[in-house]
This record gives C-alpha cells, sequence and structure tokens, in this order.
C-alpha cells in the first residue's frame, strides 16, 4: 500500500522507513485508525521533522510511519496503555512467556479466567500488569477499557471463539520498531506535551476522543477523566497555536456542525471520510460512521 501511495520523491522524506519491520497496532482500541490510514497517509506533509502522537491508542499512525532516523513523542493519558507500550520496547520476552501462559489458561475455561484475571489487581509488576492489560483488551466486549471510579477495569467478557492473546511475531516487531525509533514514550497531557515541545517543522497528529454524533453514541471515555465539549474547543485553540508555531498539524474528529464549526478557518483543508465504528451500544449504529479530516497545510 505504501508504495502505490507515495508519490516519486517522498520516499526521501521517509528516511529508513523501508528498514523498519511492518506492525500493527497491540490492541483493539476505540476509535483505532486502520481504516482511515490510506486517507491519512494520502494527507500526511510530504516533509517533516518530528512526529508526535499525543492521543496514541494503538497507535496505528505510528505504526505506518516509524523509522529509525526521526524522532518520536508518543503519549496518551491511559497509564495501563503507555505501561505496555513500555515493556512491550524494555521487557517483549518476559512479556510473551506471561501471555503465554494467559493464553494457555484462557483457553481451558474462557469465562472462569476472564473474571479471575479482571479482578486481580494487587501486587502486579509492570510486566505483569502488561499482559493483564493486553488479555483483557483481546478478551473483553469489543476492546472496550473503561474504569470504574476506583479504577478498577469492569468491561465483561467479550464474544470471541479463539482470541489471539499472544500475538508472538508482531510483539516482537513492535520491540525493535519503539526501539529503533528512539521515541519518547510517556503519560502526558496533549496539552503538556505539545505546548513544551512542538517546534516549527514538526508533524502532529491529533486523534482525540471523538465528539459524539448523536446522543447515544458518547463514547468518549477511554481513561477515567471524560473529554468534554469544553475540551474539545480548547484543543481548536492548541490547533491554532500549533498552526502560529508553523507545525503541521492533521486531526480526525467526528463530522458534526459543532465541529466543523471549531475549525471554520481550514475547511478548504477539511476532507470528509466514512468508517465503520465498533463501539457503540446499538448495532445498527456500527456502520457507516463520519468522520472528518482537518489539516492546517497544503
Ligand atoms: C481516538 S483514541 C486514539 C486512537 C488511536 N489513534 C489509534 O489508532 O488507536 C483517543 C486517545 O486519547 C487518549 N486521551 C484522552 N484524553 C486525553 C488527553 N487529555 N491527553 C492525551 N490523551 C488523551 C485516550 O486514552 C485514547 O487512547
Amino acid at each position: 500500500m505504501r508504495s502505490q501511495i507515495m508519490k516519486s520523491g517522498e520516499r526521501e522524506n521517509y528516511g529508513l522507513l523501508y528498514q523498519t519491520p511492518r506492525c500493527h497496532p497491540f490492541v483493539k482500541w476505540a476509535g483505532g485508525k486502520s481504516q482511515l490510514m490510506p486517507q491519512i497517509i494520502r494527507l500526511m506533509p510530504s516533509k517533516f521533522g518530528r512526529y508526535f502522537e499525543p492521543f496514541l491508542g494503538g497507535g496505528a499512525v505510528f505504526f505506518y510511519i516509524a523509522s529509525s532516523d526521526r524522532n518520536t513523542f508518543l503519549s496518551d493519558t491511559n497509564t495501563d496503555l503507555i505501561n505496555a507500550y513500555k515493556v512491550i520496547r524494555n521487557h517483549v520476552e518476559d512479556l510473551i512467556t506471561i501471555l503465554r501462559y494467559h493464553q494457555t489458561e484462557y483457553n481451558k475455561s474462557p469465562i472462569r479466567y476472564y473474571y479471575q484475571l479482571r479482578d486481580r489487581t494487587n501486587s502486579l509488576n509492570k510486566i505483569e500488569n502488561a499482559a493483564r492489560f493486553i488479555t483483557l483488551n483481546k478478551t473483553c466486549y469489543n476492546g472496550l477499557y473503561r474504569v470504574n471510579k476506583n479504577g478498577s477495569f469492569n468491561v465483561p467478557i467479550g464474544r470471541y471463539k479463539n482470541p489471539l492473546i499472544c500475538d508472538t511475531d508482531n510483539l516482537r516487531k513492535m520491540s525493535i520498531v519503539l526501539r529503533q525509533s528512539g521515541s519518547y514514550l510517556g503519560v502526558s497531557d496533549y496539552k503538556k506535551i505539545l505546548v513544551e515541545k512542538a517546534d516549527k517543522g514538526d508533524f502532529i497528529y491529533l486523534d482525540p476522543p471523538f465528539y459524539p454524533i448523536s446522543n447515544t453514541a458518547n463514547f468518549t471515555s477511554y481513561t477515567n477523566n471524560g473529554f468534554t465539549f469544553e475540551d474539545q474547543k480548547e484543543l481548536a485553540i492548541i490547533f491554532k497555536e500549533l498552526t502560529k508555531r508553523r507545525c503541521k498539524v492533521l486531526l480526525s474528529n467526528s463530522n458534526t456542525d459543532e465541529i466543523r464549526r471549531l475549525y471554520s478557518d481550514f475547511s478548504h483543508l477539511t476532507e470528509a471520510a466514512i468508517v465503520n465504528r465498533s463501539i457503540n451500544s446499538i448495532g445498527s449504529k456500527r456502520i457507516g460512521h463520519k468522520e472528518l479530516l482537518i489539516r492546517n497545510y497544503t
């Protein structure tokens, strides 16, 4: 797909892209960008300096553009998610050992093992915590991440026949990519990292929790802090601030009048897209979710 989409002359800008192993997101994540990738790739700037993805989630865009000669800043507010990335980068073989154990035990008795693991929170080290996080993500309902007031994960088991809990090959490739790209990887609010670090010529992909399309499609809580319309307004202000700094910014969000209004200065640089969304409480609303891709460069 890459070679079809890349225009001649652009390859150079992607540096050592062809030397990095191909891998895909290790989590099923609400708002995951796999379906939108062809359109996102087409809209990416052909030249840029460092890469920022401050609403990281499964990191589909990062894994596409990762290369060993580019500095990247990867962050998210979800501490379990970022811990899992760090463990994949630094301790992948230990992680694989524990995931294989979870895979075996889950296969023996899925429901019993799922709830046993979900309710086990005390005294886990960071590698055990990452293995628990990945196992629950692969086996829970729709890959949803939801915690109660005490921060305990409370999503029920999903309906999977043979979920692949330990994708050894992909985890090893991810580990190489994360080590090669010399990335900053951390828990951070998007504002802090961008205000402190982003500079002229950097490319920033913003994929915030979506503003809901309708009252029933209000899935915006990936951590225990929701992302409100006030947060969306603040994000639009940051988008403008980054534009003044001459950063190249691409943002995805839902195709609603409210979001279009927030970015009306960039309407000539806004495109619509349609993707199938699986995280929705109403089955019939899972198809044809409309999204916007808004950028501040030509
Ligand atoms: C739409 S998802 C990103 C999906 C991602 N692009 C992918 O390919 O999977 C939004 C992410 O933003 C994170 N998030 C929510 N509020 C945040 C904040 N204030 N700062 C940084 N990250 C935040 C959530 O934890 C979630 O992982």
